[in-house]
């Protein structure tokens, strides 16, 4: 695991769900809000194949790639509608004092 990254502040993600992505330690990292509020931070690209999970649909705790369909858990990053089969990585986010967001950078996907 990394040292925590500042991406951005709070002010510049979306206010309601929604995903931007942020360079973090050289590797394209998803932060999302879900429907609840809850920020997550996981890899942006689908472990299916080679396109941003960012451009996906946000639904409660989950992501859908708008390719294929698959749905991946953006707290444990495990895919729970097929054809993915392989876990994304998540990982830490954090939010300081003054808003600002920093994501530590987990080696490997869930479960790998
Ligand atoms: S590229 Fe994401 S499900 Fe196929």
């Amino acid at each position: 695991m990394s040292a925590p990254v500042r991406v951005c502040t709070v002010d510049e993600l979306p206010t309601s769900v929604g995903a931007v992505v942020a360079l973090v330690d050289g590797r394209k990292v998803t932060i999302a809000r879900d429907s609840q509020g809850r920020l997550h931070a996981f890899d942006d690209t689908c472990s299916h194949a080679n396109v941003s999970l960012a451009e996906g649909e946000i639904e409660n705790g989950f992501i859908e790639c708008w390719l294929h369909g698959s749905q991946f858990d953006m707290t444990t990053g495990r895919p729970v509608q097929l054809p993915a089969t392989q876990p994304i990585a998540v990982h830490d986010l954090t939010v300081d004092d003054d808003g600002g967001v920093y994501v530590t950078v987990n080696g490997s996907a869930a479960g790998a």
